[in-house]
């Protein structure tokens, strides 16, 4: 039997992906290794959105020609959006690469290794139909399930490689995503949370996001269900409204700003301007009370002179996002921008993601210290990886809690339990507490 390793880099819908390969790998006779010392195939699932992405991938890659030195027979390919932006180039750059296929290249995967061990190969067609249906992933075994609900995406924001390599956006039937919900959560899953670029604009033809979302929230064995990423302004009153109503549905959202100032919005050509965005996060916060709401940031893009660049720190002084990701912009090929003069320098870049990072560091640690005190309910994922006898979880604002894993009434506590944590004090990302009885509902952001 041979055997496949593959290595994630970058978005949970590469994490997605990879088990979606794996399980169709596993479909035709692979079996998974978890490391790749001894792996007959090593397969590296890769991001572009960044040139740092790519980079990390390229060093990744001279080291793995170490397997293909001693044991000659191995098989080894770059697979996603890494794949589908360099093409031909990661062959004919790195000598020890055998295969390269793209994000929509995977069903033919099984047939391409087998080519591989004798040529070098070159899958790079997009297909706007591709959805993987039918091919169960191999998931990882958790309390957690990614279901990629949409592919591609239509927006090209002119700063994204997105839709470049991952092609026009199309959506998973609702019907596949529920059954795909229900088998989930019959193995013992209970979060789903549902991918796609710009998730919040999913129509599969028939029904909304607003559907989907509600649709999913009824199957039985779930706690709570995320999604990831939104577009700001994709978010409608009906959406708003699930998500008001729908206990399961977690209390956090990632709205990707980018910039607060509307001169570089216009140039990246996202679909709002300030005020615009700024009333969805007060729509999202008056209907959610408690919501916690992360974001994106991009330095350093077209148009971002010092006033530009100060309105986005005095936005996020007045927005208080509860987390960001914070990037200094990197110019891609195949995107609008890429043949624009550049205008900031990279030292410029680099002082303004340090004050970002600043200002947000600051807010998230005054939001963290503001939950000490205050109890909520805590989803278990499982042991501490610092000191084995503590618990983490998630709060469904996405705040990650660490507590003490004691008895509960005789009864160990498991991954996948909803338990009640008193937070007693904050480091950094992480609230540290301990289990107290009852269910949560006394505590003011406990609103259910
Ligand atoms: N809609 C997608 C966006 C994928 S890219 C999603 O949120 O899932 C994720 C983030 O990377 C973007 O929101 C943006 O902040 C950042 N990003 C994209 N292209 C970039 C570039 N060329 N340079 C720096 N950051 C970029
Ligand atoms: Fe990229 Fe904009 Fe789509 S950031 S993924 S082109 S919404």
């Amino acid at each position: 039997m041979k055997s496949v390793y593959i290595e994630t880099y970058g978005c949970q819908m590469n994490v997605a992906d990879s088990e979606t390969v794996g399980g169709l790998l596993a479909r035709h006779g692979y079996a998974l290794a978890a490391t790749p010392d001894e792996a007959d195939v090593i397969l590296l699932n890769t991001c572009a959105v960044r040139e740092h992405a790519e980079e990390r991938v390229l060093g990744r890659l001279g080291e793995m020609a170490r397997y293909k030195q001693l044991r000659p027979g191995v098989v080894l390919g770059v697979l996603g959006c890494m794949a589908q932006h360099l093409k031909g180039r990661l062959l004919e750059q790195n000598r020890f690469v055998d295969l390269v296929a793209g994000p929509d290249s995977y069903r033919r995967l099984p047939d391409l290794l087998e080519q591989a061990a004798n040529e070098r190969i070159l899958d790079v067609r997009l297909n706007h139909t591709e959805l993987y249906d039918g091919i169960e992933p191999a998931r990882q075994e958790g309390v957690t399930a990614w279901i990629t609900v949409q592919r591609g995406c239509d927006k090209h924001c002119t700063f994204c490689i997105v839709p470049a390599v991952r092609g026009r956006e199309r959506c998973v039937p609702l019907e596949d995503v529920l059954r795909e919900a229900e088998t989930v959560a019959a193995r013992g899953v209970r979060e789903v949370c549902l991918l796609g670029q710009t998730v919040n604009s999913y129509h599969d033809g028939r029904h909304d996001f607003a559907d989907l979302l509600r649709a999913v929230a009824q199957v039985p064995g779930l706690l709570r269900i995320r999604f990831t990423s939104p577009y700001p302004t994709d978010f409608n009153d009906r959406t708003i409204e699930v998500m008001a109503t729908e206990p399961k549905i977690a209390r956090h959202v990632h709205l990707p700003l980018q910039s607060a100032s509307d001169r570089v919005l216009e140039k990246a050509r996202r679909r709002y301007n300030i005020s615009g965005f700024d009333a969805i996060l007060r729509r999202l916060r008056e209907a959610i009370p408690g919501i916690a709401v992360s974001t994106d940031i991009i330095v350093g893009f077209h148009g971002e002179d010092e006033a530009a660049f100060r309105e986005t720190c005095d936005y996020l002084e007045k927005a208080r996002f509860d987390f960001a990701f914070m990037f200094k912009y990197s110019k891609r090929s195949q995107t609008a921008a890429y043949r624009w003069k550049e205008e900031i320098d990279e030292e410029t870049k680099t002082r303004r993601l340090q004050r970002v990072i600043e200002i947000q560091e600051r807010i998230s640690r005054e939001i963290q210290q503001a939950c000490v005190g205050q109890t909520a309910k805590v989803l278990v994922e499982g042991t501490s990886r610092k000191s084995g006898d503590r618990l983490f979880g998630r709060t469904s604002e996405f705040r990650q809690v660490v507590f003490d894993a004691e008895e509960r009434g005789g009864r160990q506590i498991r991954p996948g339990d909803l338990v009640t944590v008193q937070f007693t004090s904050a480091t950094g990302h992480t609230l540290l507490g301990r289990l107290v009885e009852g269910d949560g509902h006394e505590d003011l952001h406990q609103r259910r």
